[in-house]
C-alpha cells in the first residue's frame, strides 16, 4: 500500500513544465521514513558506512539503518560483511556498540556464540547443564542472516532486497562516465587521511530534501556567496544519468592551494578539464563530488522522516597529498566543504518548516535551474508507485 495516491506520483512524473514535486506526506509524515526504508531503499544499492569505520582486522560495529538493526564485520582477514544484528536464538540484539572483536562473538543474552563470518560455532548447555549440542539443533542452518552488501570508494553499500543488478552494473553508468577523469583505476588512487575524513553534520531535514538541494547550482549565489565568487551559477550544468543518478558540473573548480602546496591530481585527468568537478547524487543517499585534486561522498542517514545525518568523507588521490607536508592544504580544503555544507543547512531546514504548511503541496520547478532536482523525484516516485 503506497503512501500516495496514483495521481499524486502521475503530477510528480509529468514533464517539468506540468510537474509538482512529491507531497508533503513524504516528508511529514513518521510513516514515510519505514515506507521509504522498505520501498524505496530496499530494493537498490544504499550506502550504510564508510569501511573506515571498522579500523582494524577483528572489529564489529552496529548500524541502525532506518530503525533496522544491522551490524557491519571486519573479519581477521579483513573481509567486509553485513548481518542483521539479532541473534538466531531468541532475538537478542546481538551487538551493542562497536568493538573489536579477536575471535568470536558471544550474544550477551545465553552466550550463544558466532564467528566473524556469521557462523553459528557453540550453543552452550542447550541440551542441558553441560550439554552443548542436541540432534535436532543443526547449527550450520542458523547462523546470522547476511545481507548483500559491496564496498566501493570506501563506502558500505547493501541491497537489502538482495535483487538489484549487480553493483558494478548499477553504477555503470557513472564509473563510466567518469572514467574519462579518473581513468580506468583511478578509483583505487583515492585515501583517506585521517585528518580529511570527519564530519558529521545533523540536519532536522527529511534526507530528500538534502538530495534535493544538492541536486542544483540556483541557489548559489543566494546561499554560497564564497563558493559562488569563483564557481558560480552560469558556470554550472545539468547532468541526469538514466534512471539512477543526477547532479550538476562546473567548469570553474578552482584547484586545492595553501601555503604554496596542492594536493596531487589524478594522472588521467585530461589537462583542459582541470577546473571542471561534477556533484551527483549516487541514489538514493550518497552525495558525490568529484574534483581533479580530490573527491569526497557524503552519506545520508535518515534518522527519523525530519531528522539526517550528514557525514563527510574526503578522499586525497594518491599516498603523496596524505603526508604532513600537505596537511595545511587539506585542512583548508576541509574548511572550505565544512562552510559550504553548514551554510546549505538554513535551506533544507526552512524547506522542512515549509512542508508543514497546507498552502504548499510539493510546489512547481523551474524548467532549465531544477531538471536534476525534478529527475530525483520522478525516481523516487517510481519507486512509490511500484508499491500501489
Ligand atoms: S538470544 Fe542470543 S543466546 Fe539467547
Ligand atoms: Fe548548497
Amino acid at each position: 500500500m503506497s503512501l500516495l495516491t496514483q495521481a499524486e506520483l502521475d503530477a510528480v512524473k509529468n514533464d517539468i513544465e506540468q510537474a509538482t514535486g512529491m507531497p508533503n506526506s513524504a516528508y511529514n509524515s513518521p510513516e514515510s521514513l519505514a515506507f521509504e526504508r522498505d520501498h524505496v531503499f530496499t530494493p537498490t544499492w544504499a550506502a550504510l558506512a564508510f569501511t573506515s569505520e571498522l579500523p582494524q582486522d577483528g572489529y564489529v560495529k552496529p548500524v541502525d539503518f532506518m530503525g533496522l538493526p544491522l551490524v557491519i564485520f571486519r573479519n581477521q582477514s579483513g573481509d567486509i560483511q553485513v548481518f542483521h544484528n539479532v541473534c538466531s536464538h531468541r532475538g537478542m540484539r546481538l551487538v551493542q556498540e562497536e568493538k573489536a572483536v579477536p575471535t568470536m562473538l558471544v550474544c550477551p543474552y545465553h552466550s550463544w556464540t558466532y564467528n566473524l563470518d556469521g557462523e553459528l560455532k557453540a550453543t552452550p548447555h542447550i541440551g542441558g547443564v553441560n550439554i552443548h549440542q542436541t540432534d535436532s539443533m543443526d547449527c550450520s542452518k542458523h547462523g546470522l542472516k547476511a545481507v548483500r552488501s559491496h564496498i566501493w570508494m570506501d563506502m558500505v553499500f547493501i541491497n537489502l532486497s538482495g535483487d538489484a543488478p549487480e553493483f558494478n552494473t548499477y553504477a555503470k553508468p557513472l564509473t563510466q562516465r567518469w572514467e574519462e577523469f579518473v581513468g580506468p583505476d583511478g578509483f583505487d588512487l583515492l585515501r583517506v587521511p585521517e585528518d580529511f575524513s570527519a564530519l558529521d553534520i545533523e540536519v532536522k531535514c527529511n534526507w530528500k530534501l538534502a538530495v534535493e538541494n544538492y541536486s542544483e547550482s540556483y541557489h548559489l549565489p543566494y546561499i554560497h556567496p564564497g563558493l559562488n565568487s569563483y564557481s558560480k551559477m552560469e558556470d554550472h550544468y545539468n547532468i541526469m544519468v538514466e534512471d539512477r543518478f543526477s547532479g550538476q558540473g562546473s567548469v570553474a573548480y578552482t584547484l586545492s592551494e595553501t601555503a604554496g602546496t596542492q594536493l596531487d591530481s589524478f594522472p588521467d585527468w585530461p589537462l583542459e578539464k582541470l577546473s571542471t568537478a561534477e556533484y551527483i547524487t549516487f541514489y538514493p543517499n550518497v552525495l558525490l563530488g568529484l574534483q581533479a585534486d580530490h573527491a569526497f561522498a557524503m552519506i545520508l542517514e535518515p534518522t527519523a522522516h525530519d531528522r539526517t545525518t550528514e557525514r563527510l568523507q574526503i578522499y586525497t588521490v594518491g599516498e603523496e597529498s596524505t603526508q604532513e607536508s600537505h596537511a595545511q592544504c587539506r585542512a583548508a580544503t576541509l574548511e572550505a566543504w565544512r562552510e559550504v555544507f553548514n551554510e546549505d543547512v538554513f535551506v533544507v531546514e526552512g524547506m522542512q518548516q515549509g512542508r508543514n504548511s497546507p498552502a504548499y503541496n510539493g510546489g512547481v520547478f523551474s524548467p532549465v535551474m531544477d531538471n536534476a532536482s525534478h529527475h530525483f523525484h520522478q525516481w523516487v516516485a517510481a519507486k512509490y508507485a511500484l508499491a500501489i
